[in-house]
């Protein structure tokens, strides 16, 4: 088994929050150590040298690119440079793992496609929900036929108040492609259409709303930290955002999501209905509708706590690089998914439904 050297590049939240502490349990186990950090304000590489004291900082990406060391690239940057950075890798000869979404456009991610079969690197993008327990649990169950064929089905992510960085990156469409149908929806989507068996999706319709632009007191949550605000800034995408998606198979899903919006409660959740059963999963805990011998049956399986999923996600992701696992992502699904959110923002600004 080899034991990939990484570099990061992007130090900010979800780098120092989630992917630099599961190194150092994935050093552990022998599948990566982190030698190199790049972000382009060198003061924020850090913090992450508490875990990696030996790891050396850069504020130019480049310089982790030409280190013939290195093998892999992760990806933990503002959306815009995603694609940028995969496939300037990806030609300098290093596997590529990167954050969700996995790009802004439908070119771009159909280049990064394009750039991992051609340089033959391997190219993952994080969907850590996939990687919970209870996910996985629904996923071998749904496989088994337990839920009969799935055919309808919600997904959405709701904040009441929960703005990433108002004024900066997050907000300004330029650099995210989006508000929270492209930073929410692409989780929840995700695990609602790999629980339904990745089908191909023909048509989508959606609508966005930017009602919550203007107040002062709406990043009240704990995932309004994402992101750093910035006075005066730009805020140029929606706060909310609603849509529908055909698939091939005629399965549909609804979609929900919202950085802000007088709901009840902040909730992430995927619910779909099978033949044979149903399941509500929200905040990675689940419950199972089914009928046996003519009664009605709520079945709650027990997980405890679990906040593993970007773990998990990395280190399915080494362990597929090491060939003792077959991928649960292929590239193809990063085109789909593009696909759907940008036909979201068409027909938000058409009011029309978009075939793809
Ligand atoms: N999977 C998840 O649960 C999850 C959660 C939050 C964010 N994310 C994703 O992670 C990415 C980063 O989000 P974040 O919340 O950490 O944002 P952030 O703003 O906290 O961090 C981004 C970092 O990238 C750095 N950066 C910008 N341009 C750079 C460049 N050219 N070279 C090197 N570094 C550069 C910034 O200085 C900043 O420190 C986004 O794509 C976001 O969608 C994923």
């Amino acid at each position: 088994m080899k034991k990939f050297r990484v570099g990061v590049v992007g130090c900010g939240g979800i780098a120092t929050w989630t992917h630099l502490p599961a190194y150092t349990q994935l050093c552990k186990e022998g599948l990566a150590e982190v030698v190199g950090l790049c972000d382009i304000k060198l003061e924020k590489t850090q913090p992450p040298l508490e875990f990696w004291p030996d790891a050396y900082t850069t504020a130019d990406y480049h310089d982790l690119l030409k280190d013939e060391t290195i093998d892999v690239i992760d990806i933990c940057t503002p959306n815009y440079l995603h694609s940028i950075i995969a496939i300037e890798a990806m030609k300098a000869g290093k596997h590529v793992f990167c954050e969700k979404p996995d790009a802004i456009t439908v070119e771009e991610v159909e280049m990064m496609k394009k750039t991992s079969e051609e340089t033959g690197k391997r190219l993952m993008i994080m969907r850590n929900n996939r990687y919970l327990k209870s996910s996985q649990y629904l996923k071998k169950q749904i496989e088994r036929g337990e839920f009969g064929d799935m055919y309808c089905g919600r997904c959405g992510w709701q904040r009441r108040r929960g703005i990433p960085g108002k004024g900066g990156w997050f907000t300004t469409k330029e650099q995210s492609g989006g508000g929270p149908l492209i930073d929410l929806g692409v989780h929840m989507i995700d695990l609602a259409m790999y629980l339904m068996g990745n089908p191909r999706p023909v048509a989508v319709s959606g609508a966005t709303f930017c009602k919550f632009a203007d107040n002062d007191a709406s990043a009240d949550s704990a995932n309004a930290e994402f992101g750093e605000k910035q006075e005066n800034g730009t805020f140029d995408v929606e706060d909310l955002a609603m849509g529908f998606i055909r698939f091939e198979n005629g399965a549909v899903l609804q979609v929900e999501v919202s950085w802000a919006s007088n709901v009840e409660e902040e909730k992430n959740f995927v619910e779909l209905r099978g033949t044979k059963a149903g399941f509500k999963w929200e905040w990675g805990k689940i419950k199972v509708f089914g009928e046996k011998d003519g009664v009605l049956i709520n079945e709650e399986p027990l997980f405890g706590e679990d906040d593993r999923g970007h773990e998990n996600n990395l280190r399915h992701y080494y362990k597929v690089l090491n060939g003792m696992e077959d991928p649960k992502f292929i590239p193809q699904q990063g085109v789909n998914m593009i696909k759907i959110l940008r036909a979201m923002y068409e027909s938000a600004a058409t009011g029309r439904e978009v075939q793809l």
